[in-house]
This record gives C-alpha cells, structure tokens and sequence, in this order.
C-alpha cells in the first residue's frame, strides 16, 4: 500500500483515488499524525506528499521529519510536497508573483522512468506561485515550463521524485501514466488491490471498533445512506437500527421498495416511520420554497429523535456522508441558493458519543461500486439524486395529497417512457413537476381547465452546472400523450429548456 501524507492540499482524496484506480491502496495520513517509526513497521511500497496552501518559507509551514528520505521507500512530491523536499533538501525556491502558473501548462520532459511512455511535450495543470528554480544537489531536473526552470525532479539514486504540477488531476494529459510510472515501476507494487477488500477491511473494523454498541442510521433510500446501512450490517447485524422516514413526499411505490430491500431482502433491523399525514398538515397552506425545505429539515429531525428515543441509548450515530459531501460541507463562503437537505445533515439533536462514516472517502462510482459488490438491486444503486424535501420541491405552490398523487404519477409515466426509449444513459436526472398553472384545454369535446405538468431531464457531471438533455421527439410525445390521457386533471405538458444556470435543476 501506498502512504498519502496530507499537508492540506485540495486534491488530497483525488490522488489517493488515482492510486485505488491503477489498484493499489492509499491511505491518507495528516503529515503530523504518523511517525518514521510508525511509517518503517508499515510495510508502505511508496509515499506520496501531497500539495498544500503553504509556502514553505512561512513560519507556520508544514515539514516532514528528515529521516523520512531515509527509509529507501520512494517518495513522489506534488506541488508543495515537491517545494518542501526541494527546499529541505537544500534547494533554492523563489517566490515572485508574476512566475505563478494556473491551469493548463505546456510541459517538456525528458527521461526518467518516473516519465517513461510520456511524449517530450504535453500539457499538465499548474497551481502554484513558488517554485524551484535550484534542484537540490543530487537532484535533476527532469521536466520545465515557461515559468518554471525545474517543473519535475529527481534522485533516481534514492528513488525521490517531485512534480510541480498536478498529476492527479485529468488535465494533466498525461498524469495517469506518470502515477502508474511511479507505483509499477518504481515502487514495484503489485496492483491487485480491489474493492472487495475495502469492503472487507471496512468490515473488520467496524466488528472491532463498534463491538456492543448501538448503532442508528438515517436511511433515505439513497445511494450513500444504502450502501452505508449495507456495509454497516455486514460488520454488526443486528446493533444497528435504520430508520427511514417516509414523508409522504417519495416518488410511486418507492417507500415499500426501499422497506422491501432492507427488510426483505437483508433482514436488517429498519423502521419505516409512516409521517405522511404529519408531514402535510406541517405544509398545508405553504407555498414559499424555502419555507417548505425549513419545515420538512425540521420535522424530520423530530420523528428521527422520536424514534431514536423510542430505541433507548444510542452510542454511535451512522451517516452515509461521501468524500464531495465533506468538500461541500467546508465551503463555508457560498451564497445559499437553496437550504439543501439532506438526511445525512441530521445530528445534533440526538445524545450519542460518536458519529461513522464508512464512506467519507469515497467517490460516488466508488460507493456505487461497493454497492454492487454488496449485493444492493441495480435500480438502487444507480439511483439517480433525489432531495430530501422530495416532491415539495416539485409541487409548486401549496401542497396536497391530491396533487402528490397527481404528480407522482405523471413522473412515473415520464420514467417508463424514458426506459422504454432506453434513453436513461443520455440523462443524469430526469423527472416531472406540477407546476401551479391551470390551462384551458378540451377533453371528450368539452372544456376542461387542469394542471400544467412540466417534464424536466439534464445532462451534468456534477450537478453544479447542467444542460437541458435533448430527448428524442418520440419520447417526449408519448410520455405527454399518456400523462394527459392517463390523468385526468392534467391538461397540458411542457418540456422545460433550461440549462443551470441560469435555473436551477429543481424547480424550487
Ligand atoms: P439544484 O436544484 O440545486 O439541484 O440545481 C442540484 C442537485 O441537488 C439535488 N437537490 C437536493 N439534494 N437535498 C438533497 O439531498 C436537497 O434539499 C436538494 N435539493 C436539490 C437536485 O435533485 C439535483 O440533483
């Protein structure tokens, strides 16, 4: 396995999943929380230091204890990692305002075998202000840019690399190769590392760590909370409890699908709490968005607690938080567009002593991955995001059970045709609204005057950004053919063009 030794770089969990993908483990380690010692009785094939927000001449920088290059194990610095190793080890860094390099790079390498297969020429991502402008001695310089006299260096004596720029990051055309570069050929790592055994791992220590405890979960019928509620059985069974709230405000059918798999099919301890009714009298009469989101956070909280009480002393609350939620959540700056709610957010309000978070480390593909691995139905893993606050957001104006039923199957008519048309690769999300306007239409030869539904389906990698997704004509023709025909009160369908931004992917 491969050591990452953290000195706060963004890009942190990007490299360790650079290294998983050419299977090999990586583990993370803040840069002060392991020792040498500790470092020399792991038998690590490598370390990688990552990059960070320092300069290594502030007072307050972050350094690694020297005896490190003393190991024999290689090392490969990124970016600040490579400043520190350059710097340490008696290198001249300068730091000038105009020599900073951001984003993509022309790069010129010559041979290693840190850069075997690499073309002379090619493009990496740069973000840095200092730079190396002396290799250390006993160090080459093994890549340049404009800027940057010493892009890539190494003592192939000691088996030390460094790279100012960011190979684990895709645009670094070739950073794929470097990083296998390094774990093949130079650490000699063997490459059979495999999902399975995450799982595996994740599970012996959960027995351990969470032995006699009593254990609650918030399951939405997510990926995340799923694949968490899973692995968490496989280790402890029946010390674990998932609660699953069912607001009344879920798609059709999709409370007894989520019950039937937890409970039919892993036999798990899960209490399905019916709050519809409590849920709706809580929205009767509400029509301003962000009021409903406040109002189904907070209500959910208290059926959570209120069942988490029932259960007695809970010890450890379980989330289902995955690695961007983590990034997400410490972007503390942004503007609130929307309160999103997410069951994953719920703490606070129950007593416990602690909180596990089996997949904090993850990426979705990974936690899909997982999911797959355990067993979980295809339809659940690869689910796509459903909100918290579930059809509120897609009732516009006030909300009825009426309407909710009206809704829920105009969007199941709208998913049938989308798979129908096999059209549910082109759309990463894909669902109906009613929207709050009456039009006038005709029915059997007489007037009518009902809903408007509005079809809405995007195309996105990360759901910050969207397109609107170009659906066949076909499809969309008979998924509105059949919503106005199978339901009565709905008159018109529109099909909504909008990219995000400038709206958003929900309509409230
Ligand atoms: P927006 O509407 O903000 O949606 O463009 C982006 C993605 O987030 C989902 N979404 C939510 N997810 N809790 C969630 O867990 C929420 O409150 C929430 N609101 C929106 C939305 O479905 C889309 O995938």
């Amino acid at each position: 396995k491969i050591l990452v030794l953290d000195f706060g770089g963004q890009y942190n969990q990007l490299i360790a999943r650079r290294v998983r993908e050419h299977h090999v483990y990586a583990e993370i380690k803040p840069y002060n929380k392991i020792t040498v010692e500790e470092i020399c009785k792991i038998s690590y094939k490598g370390i990688i230091f990552t990059g960070g927000p320092n300069s290594v001449y502030d007072n307050a920088s972050p350094h690694y204890d020297p005896d490190i290059l003393n190991l024999g194990i290689p090392i490969l610095g990124i970016c600040y990692g490579n400043q520190l190793m350059a710097y340490m080890e008696g290198g001249k860094i300068y730091s000038a305002e105009n020599s900073s390099e951001y984003g993509k790079t022309s790069v010129t390498v010559s041979e290693s075998p840190l850069l075997k297969d690499i073309p002379k020429n090619s493009i990496c991502w740069m973000s840095h202000t200092d730079y190396i402008k002396e290799a250390p001695v006993g160090f080459s310089v093994i890549a340049r840019t404009a800027k940057c006299p010493c892009a890539a260096m190494s003592d192939e004596k000691r088996r030390l690399y460094g790279v100012q720029f960011h190979p684990e990051v895709t645009h670094t055309q070739y950073g794929k190769v470097m990083l296998y570069n390094f774990l093949f050929r130079i650490c000699g790592c063997s490459g059979n590392w495999k999902m399975d055994h995450f799982i595996d791992k994740a599970v012996e220590k959960y027995k351990t760590e969470l032995a006699g405890k009593k254990v609650l979960l918030a399951l939405s019928g997510g990926v995340d909370s799923s694949v968490a509620a899973t692995l968490l059985y496989k280790a402890i069974g029946e010390d674990l409890t998932c609660v699953f709230v069912d607001h009344g405000l879920l798609r059709k059918n999709e409370g007894d699908f989520v019950e039937n798999t937890f409970k039919g099919r892993f036999g798990m301890n899960f209490i399905r709490v019916n709050a519809e009714s409590r849920f709706l009298e809580k929205l009767a009469g509400i029509t301003e968005p962000e009021q409903k989101r406040k109002i189904i956070g907070e209500e959910f909280i208290r059926v959570f607690e209120e069942e988490a009480k029932k259960l007695g002393k809970i010890n450890v609350l379980a989330q289902g938080t995955i690695y961007p939620d983590v990034v997400e959540s410490g972007k503390g700056d942004s503007a609130t567009i929307k309160s999103h709610h997410n069951v994953g957010g719920l703490p606070d309000v129950i007593s416990f002593d602690s909180i596990v978070e089996p997949l904090a480390d993850l990426f979705k593909d990974e936690v899909r991955e997982v999911g797959n691995k355990l067993g979980l139905p295809k339809e659940l893993v690869y689910r796509q995001p459903f909100p918290g606050p579930g059809l509120a957001v897609r009732v516009i104006g006030e909300i009825t059970k009426e309407k909710l039923d009206q809704l829920r199957e105009a969007d199941a008519i709208f998913c049938e045709e989308i798979a129908k048309h096999s059209s549910e690769e082109m759309t990463n999300q894909y669902f109906a609204v009613l929207t709050d306007l009456h039009s006038v239409g005709v029915k059997g030869d007489a007037r009518t005057y009902g809903y408007t539904v509005a079809l809405r389906a995007v195309t996105t990698d990360d759901f910050m950004t969207a397109e609107w997704t170009w659906l066949p004509y076909e499809l969309l023709e008979s998924a509105s053919s059949r919503i106005t025909n199978e339901i009565e009160q709905i008159t018109r369908v529109v099909y909504d063009i909008t990219s995000k931004p400038p709206a958003t992917v929900e309509w409230e």
